[in-house]
């Protein structure tokens, strides 16, 4: 099925079966590869964007699920006044480690800092929760994310 698909700010058509994860259509149909496959089962977070600015995971989001809403990635998010101050933070805390959660935690980051500019550590806790990182960077995430919110 052919479908139109706003991508950081961009239309995109893609000829694939409905039932076809965002996730697959962001990487092997569209070639954004920022976005990463951990799971495929909303269990680890690699693969979050946001959807209409709210953090979503694209590996259980069906491509016919996301009509007209605006999707941002990992590739554009640095724009969004929000994601400019977390990859700075991210930066200046040296947060990554490997790399391979970092996509998806910025983005959950991200839509906390948009939507609770002054989180409080029970809101850092409950957005970020469902992102795992096997390298253990938590305690850098947490500083970075308070460091985001006091720019
Ligand atoms: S790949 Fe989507 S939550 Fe793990
Ligand atoms: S930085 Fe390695 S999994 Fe998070």
């Amino acid at each position: 099925m052919a479908f139109t698909i706003k991508i950081n700010g961009k239309n995109h058509d893609v000829d694939v079966d409905a039932d076809t994860p965002l996730l697959w259509v962001l990487r092997d149909v569209l070639g954004m590869t920022g976005t990463k496959f951990g799971c495929g089962m909303a269990l680890c977070g690699a693969c979050t964007v946001h959807v209409d600015g709210a953090a979503a995971r694209s590996c259980i989001t069906p491509v016919e699920s996301v009509g007209a809403s605006e999707v941002t990635t990992i590739e554009a998010i640095g724009a969004t006044a929000a994601g400019g101050k977390i990859q700075k933070a991210w930066l200046d805390c040296e947060v990554v480690q490997c790399g391979y959660c970092q996509s998806g935690q910025i983005m959950s980051a991200t839509a906390l800092l948009a939507q609770t500019p002054k989180p409080t550590d029970a809101d850092i806790d409950s957005a970020m929760s469902g992102n795992i990182c096997r390298c253990g960077t938590y305690v850098r995430i947490r500083e970075a994310i308070k460091q985001a919110a006091q720019s």
